[in-house]
């Protein structure tokens, strides 16, 4: 799909999916999150930036951790995901939260952050490569990246929701979803990027959705099909939901689902010393 595309795709996808994302998602990623916050260890004092920040759900504690005079900029494509966090934050009396609605691959800033933190973004970019090419260059030398990715697709039971939908629709809604969660993959490409002592682990868990409805509001709603999901007339949509609860029926727990599910998540330094020679969004090299 053309980059274009894929992005207002995403941003539309994202700004429909907004308001119940969390929802849906929070419990289930939580182990994830989790995982990504223990990892970075921030610290008070560290200027962080969060890219691809949804909700908040990573950007919102992080900002307590480097409080009172560490910051974080919380960044993403979607203008409704950005409003979001710019309402909780003041709301969970943090003042040091900044947002702005941008493209992972064109951030602001340039060697000015201790930590770049992009979890369960990566999927979702035209170009992760390039992206975390980017990651590099608004790290100061020294400075530190954890990001994570859903894992590999055979150890994720809810997969089938991509090719349902993509039968359904005249392209692909994450063609490449899956590719950065196959074994070493994110290492690789950190490494690629130019990052350097880079770690890789994986987080097996287990998705449990209550019923029919919560399942199919998760897979079909809450994420980054939500947008040609709420394009399907009444009979497309059944089928599809028909096939989705066929997909993950071997998971069935009494009236609800255990599904499994696998995260990675990735730390990586950008070297001391390291002069970034990447072009940024305006061409110049760096
Ligand atoms: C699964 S959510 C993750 C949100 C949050 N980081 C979390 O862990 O809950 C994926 C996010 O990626 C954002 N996104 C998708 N494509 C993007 C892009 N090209 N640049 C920046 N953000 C993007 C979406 O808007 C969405 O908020």
């Amino acid at each position: 799909m053309e980059a274009k595309l894929q992005r207002w795709v995403q941003r539309q996808g994202w700004d429909r999916a907004s308001s119940c994302y969390e929802r849906y998602w929070q419990q289930q990623l939580q182990p994830a999150i989790d995982l990504v916050l223990e990892t970075a260890d921030l610290r008070p004092g560290e200027q962080v930036i969060d890219v691809a920040c949804g909700t908040g759900m990573v950007t919102l504690p992080a900002a307590a951790r480097v409080a009172p005079t560490g910051r974080v900029l919380a960044t993403d494509l979607s203008p409704k995901m950005v409003a979001e966090v710019a309402d909780r934050a003041p709301a969970l009396g943090l003042t040091n939260v900044a947002v702005e609605c941008c493209d992972a691959q064109t951030l602001t800033g340039d060697a000015s952050f201790d930590v770049v933190l992009c979890s369960l973004g990566l999927m979702y970019f035209p170009d992760p490569l390039a992206a975390m090419r980017e990651f590099h260059r608004v790290l100061r030398p020294g400075g530190r990246t954890v990001v994570s990715v859903w894992g590999e697709r055979r150890r994720c039971g809810w997969a089938e929701v991509f090719p349902i939908v993509d039968a359904r629709v005249s392209s692909d809604v994450c063609p490449m979803f899956f590719a950065l969660g196959a074994q070493g993959a994110l290492a690789f490409t950190l490494g690629q990027a130019g990052f350097v002592d880079i770690e890789e682990h994986r987080l097996s868990v287990e998705l449990r959705y209550a019923n029919d409805d919560d399942a199919l509001g998760a897979a079909f709603v809450g994420g980054p099909v939500a947008l040609a999901h709420s394009r399907f007339d009444e009979d497309t949509r059944r089928s599809a939901h028909l096939e989705y609860l066929a997909s993950i029926a071997e998971f069935a727990d009494g009236p609800g689902y255990r599904v499994p599910g696998e995260f990675v998540i990735a730390s990586a330094r950008r070297a001391e010393g390291s002069h970034a020679i990447h072009t940024n969004k305006k061409g110049t090299i760096q």
